[in-house]
């Protein structure tokens, strides 16, 4: 029976250290859950987009050319060989449209559509047109730059979006349930879904980037800390590192994130279960 117990305590003891050893960062939620800390690429990074593509679980990204434009790239997760796609101008903003695998980037020179099945690219016949962000569910929106409105695309025109059309957004997203969340230089806003009232959810910290995971949750980040909007509009901070330019998740909704010099992803680590029952010792 002692020898049991003790033979128990040292497992759990190795347990805990090699635990420890992939522990790089800890939840700050209550689950404490481990992540390790993964770097797909050191790259100064575009402080904008970054999206995966669910399918083939590619992450496509984009980064300062030194010539005033930003040059988009892409790597497989897991192989991390960097490619860099061409025929693309300004790749400021990227977004993926889950439904049907194509991938958009937007800047100076608008909107293109990226097939990456077929290897088409095409570009929206919109002129003039000056992206700073890019969403896409059914349709394209996106943010134009330097106005910091939004709009839509459909059936050939461009249309506000009427729910933001009096507001300044820097970066917005959709839930699943069609609620819309934006940040502005203010704070964080809330649009509830047939609404056309904003609301003032938070203004402190400030938030500088936004994503929503593949289960239709809205994150976000600020100087301090990766945060998630909850259910009543609850916010909480999940995880505490510094300088998180933009996020984005993989197929098995990790998260990815850039700061200034890094792409990085933190890979959940399955959750330490401790048996407290070897006081006997
Ligand atoms: C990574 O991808 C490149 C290009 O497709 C390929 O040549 C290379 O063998 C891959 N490496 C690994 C480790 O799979
Ligand atoms: C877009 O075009 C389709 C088909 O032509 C039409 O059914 C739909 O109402 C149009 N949508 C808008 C917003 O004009
Ligand atoms: C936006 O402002 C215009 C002019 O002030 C107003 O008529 C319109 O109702 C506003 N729209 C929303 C969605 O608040
Ligand atoms: C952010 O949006 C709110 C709501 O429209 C607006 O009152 C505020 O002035 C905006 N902040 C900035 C800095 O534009």
């Amino acid at each position: 029976m002692r020898k049991s117990a003790r033979i128990l305590s040292i497992y759990v003891l190795i347990y805990t250290v090699q635990a420890e050893k992939f522990c790089n960062i800890h939840s700050d939620y209550i689950t404490g859950q481990c992540y390790k800390k993964e770097i797909l690429a050191s790259i100064p990074h575009s402080p904008n987009q970054l999206a995966v593509d669910r399918t083939s679980n590619v992450l496509y990204f984009s980064f300062d050319s030194g010539m005033g434009e930003y040059v988009p790239g892409k790597l497989k997760i897991g192989n991390n060989t960097l490619f860099v796609l061409k025929g693309i101008r300004d790749a400021f903003a990227i977004a993926s449209d889950f439904a049907t695998g194509d991938l958009y980037f937007g800047g100076s020179h608008g909107i293109y559509k990226y097939n990456p099945g077929l290897r088409s690219l095409k570009r929206l016949a919109v002129q003039n047109l000056d992206i700073w962000w890019l969403v896409i569910r059914r349709k394209i929106y996106f943010i134009k730059f330097p106005s910091l409105s939004a709009f839509k695309y459909e059936n050939r025109s461009i249309r506000y979006v009427e729910q933001l059309r009096n507001h300044t957004v820097h970066q917005f997203v959709f839930d699943n349930e069609d609620n819309i969340y934006f940040i502005n230089n203010t704070g964080l806003f809330g649009i509830n879904s047939g609404s056309m009232e904003a609301h003032l959810l938070k203004d402190h910290p400030k938030f500088i980037g936004m994503a929503r995971d593949n289960y239709g949750y809205v994150y976000l980040c600020s100087e301090d800390g990766i945060f998630v909007i909850r259910k009543m509009h609850k916010i909480k901070r999940v995880i505490g590192i510094q300088g998180v330019l933009g996020l984005t998740f993989d197929r098995n909704n990790n998260i990815i994130y850039s700061d200034s010099s890094e792409i990085v992803r933190l890979v959940a680590k399955e959750k330490i279960k401790i048996a407290y029952n070897y006081d006997e010792i």
